[in-house]
């Protein structure tokens, strides 16, 4: 093992294949490191603190995406982060020596409580000025050494890195510095050519049914130039060759049929339709058997269970060194 990776993310809605490559990273990890994949939803609770009735099901789906795609709880510890304290006591008796300028500096407050108070949101709140600190929280405490994030997110980790030296300067070398892993990211718009984004309704979600995938794809604005089948048309203004860039090995074929006439829209919807449902394909049946009663619940427990035994060997010493 090369060491210890922490990630999360937020139980705010079932994820769709723009999320895909972000969680077959973190499946690719699991082989070489030990690894922590925590469902965070004391953040999602920072911004969407009236919710609280619909966090058990947004739980549930989001940990049967993981698994769905490939997280084997055999190998990495899968929990919510509010089964294990540990995060809360130590984002506690971090707000002790963290500056209140680190966190009112940090690129994402501001814009998220400019964008947010738009849509009638107050986040004036103690709790989100400390989301960073929060996640800082999670990391530390399992002694991370990488973190696989999104690049908007290097400032979180960056924070994570002062946080670690400034308790290691004050009490005594305890945490490693993390370091955040961006992986690559293909750009996948929606249907409609807007951002991916089940907000917008133009997302494949990665549960979706065959005939959803289908209907999907139908949406999917193509060229308007081409009116009949047999118009040569222009792949870059196509949302169905975006998705067929990242899903059809044989793309080229695809767009010189499309830019010769040779093939028509309908035609070649259907073979993107085709590729797509052999991809989701395995996720679903995966979804299927841990969906069955009690598995991700097992999942869940047993992942906590883990997770809180190594938070604890961290907390012990934390305590320790600060002469608690
Ligand atoms: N802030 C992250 C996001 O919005 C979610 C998150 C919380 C996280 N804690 C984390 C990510 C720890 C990585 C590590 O995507």
């Amino acid at each position: 093992m090369k060491g210890r990776i922490l990630s999360g993310m937020r139980p705010t809605g079932s994820l769709h294949i723009g999320h895909l490559s972000v969680i077959q990273n973190w499946v690719a990890l699991q082989n070489d490191y030990e690894c922590y994949y925590s469902i965070v939803d004391l953040h999602a609770l920072t911004t969407a603190y009236e919710d609280r009735l619909n966090y058990p099901s947004l739980r549930r789906e989001i940990a049967l995406d993981w698994l769905s795609v490939g997280i084997d709880p055999q190998k990495s510890a899968v929990f919510i982060q509010s089964q294990v304290k540990e995060h809360a006591e130590l984002h506690l008796l971090f707000s002790m020596f963290t500056p209140l300028s680190w966190l009112e500096r940090v690129p994402t407050y501001k814009d998220q409580i400019q964008q947010l108070s738009q849509q009638g949101k107050d986040l004036g709140t103690y709790g989100f000025l400390g989301y960073p600190l929060l996640q800082a929280a999670d990391i530390l405490v399992y002694k991370a050494n990488v973190v696989p994030v999104g690049e908007d997110q290097l400032p979180h980790i960056e924070l994570s890195r002062e946080v670690a030296r400034r308790f290691n300067h004050l009490f005594g070398t305890v945490f490693p510095e993390p370091q955040g892993l961006v992986g690559k990211v293909p750009l996948l718009p929606g249907v409609d050519g807007r951002k991916m984004s089940k907000s917008y309704n133009n997302a494949i979600s990665l549960a979706a049914s065959p005939e959803e995938v289908k209907t999907r794809v139908q949406q999917m604005i193509t060229d308007p130039a081409r009116l009949r089948k047999d118009d040569p048309g222009h792949p870059e203004v196509c949302i169905v060759d975006k998705f067929h860039q990242i899903y059809t090995p044989e793309v080229a074929e695809v767009e010189e049929n499309c830019r010769a006439g040779k093939v028509g829209c309908v035609a070649c919807k259907r073979h993107l339709a085709e590729n797509l449902e052999k991809l989701l394909r395995p996720f679903r049946e995966r979804r299927d058997y841990w969906g069955e009663s009690g598995r991700v619940e097992k999942v869940l427990a047993e992942g906590a269970e883990r997770a809180r035994v190594t938070a604890a060997e961290t907390m012990k010493e934390v305590r320790s060194v600060m002469g608690l």
